[in-house]
């Protein structure tokens, strides 16, 4: 446990939170770093609950949640929706939020408007940025703004289009050498942490070797410092293919069709709701109700 998790027995508050530093401290005791997008408030609790040191609302939300194809339509508005959702959940890990496409590219006051909003509005602790060497001084500014930045190289999914679709990335001796270039390069600038995204093996370790901010990887083999998954990969509750990187964690997907199949079959054969799932009358108002009808039938 680090210094920053330590709580004093005799001031009992809310519970430890998780910052800049305790994941610095981490890294350097060898300790994996836990991470798990979230998108609404019950994930988030049971995320944080489980005590996951990171959640990120991603923008991984466009496919996962509203259906787009890609996350290029995600907009800061819905991105900030979903964020006030998860902060509400969030009470020990570090949150993150995805500057979605288009929030950062246009100019350098652009962006932090929008950073300034997921701090203030959302109640962030850090916004994250895809994107290597050229998003140095973005990453400077926000810096000095005091807005924490989590940098994302290598198979960066904004980038889907650049790339000619999701490929692995930094595959030959001159890729890696750029992407580790990119990582020395967002550290300098002065970026928390970096997603590596979507590379060989040997290519994270190297990068996860040379820096001094914690690496947190997907798709990007064992050597990180830590390790995120979309939530909804984990539970099989997409309608896609899975993924050679991602193992199922549970099947919620299976246990959702189970339990609805049931529950059709059951408003369907009359067995729900029984007797006992519905409200009854007091006893009171059940004999004045007999009273009044006896009462009309020896009129008539
Ligand atoms: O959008 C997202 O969920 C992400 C993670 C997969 C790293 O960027």
């Amino acid at each position: 446990m680090s210094l920053t998790q330590i709580r004093d027995p005799l001031c009992p508050g809310p519970a430890p939170k998780t910052t800049v530093q305790t994941l610095h401290d981490k890294k350097r005791g060898r300790q994996p770093i836990t991470a798990l997008t979230a998108y609404d408030y019950p994930t988030a609790r049971l995320v944080d609950e489980a005590g996951i040191d990171i959640v990120l609302v991603g923008d991984s939300l466009g496919m996962a949640v509203l259906g787009y194809e890609n996350t290029l339509p995600v907009t800061v508005e819905e991105m900030l929706h979903h964020v006030r959702a998860v902060r509400r959940g969030v009470h020990s890990a570090f949150l993150v939020a995805d500057m979605p496409y288009g929030s950062h590219h246009v100019s350098t006051e652009d962006t932090l408007r929008s950073a300034v909003r997921f701090m203030k509005e959302g109640g962030v602790a850090a916004v994250k940025i895809e994107g290597g060497s050229r998003r140095v001084d973005l990453v400077a500014r926000l810096t000095e703004e005091e807005i924490p930045v989590v940098g994302h190289i290598g198979l960066t999914p904004q980038s889907l289009h650049r790339m000619s679709g999701y490929r692995v990335q930094g595959k030959s001796v001159a890729q890696m050498d750029a992407l580790t270039a990119d990582a020395i390069a967002l550290q300098g600038a002065g970026a928390v942490a970096l997603v590596l995204e979507g590379m060989p093996r040997e290519l994270a370790a190297r990068i996860t070797r040379e820096i001094d901010i914690p690496t947190i990887g997907i798709g990007a083999g064992p050597d990180c410092d830590g390790q995120i998954l979309v939530f909804h990969d984990l539970f099989n509750l997409t309608f896609a293919p899975k993924t050679k990187f991602v193992r199922r964690f549970g099947d919620a997907g299976e246990l959702f069709r189970t339990g609805l199949e049931a529950y059709r079959n059951a408003v369907e054969s009359g067995d729900f709701p029984n007797d006992g799932e519905s409200y009854h009358l007091s006893r009171e108002v059940s004999a004045e109700l007999c009273d009044t009808i006896a009462g009309a039938k020896g009129k008539g």
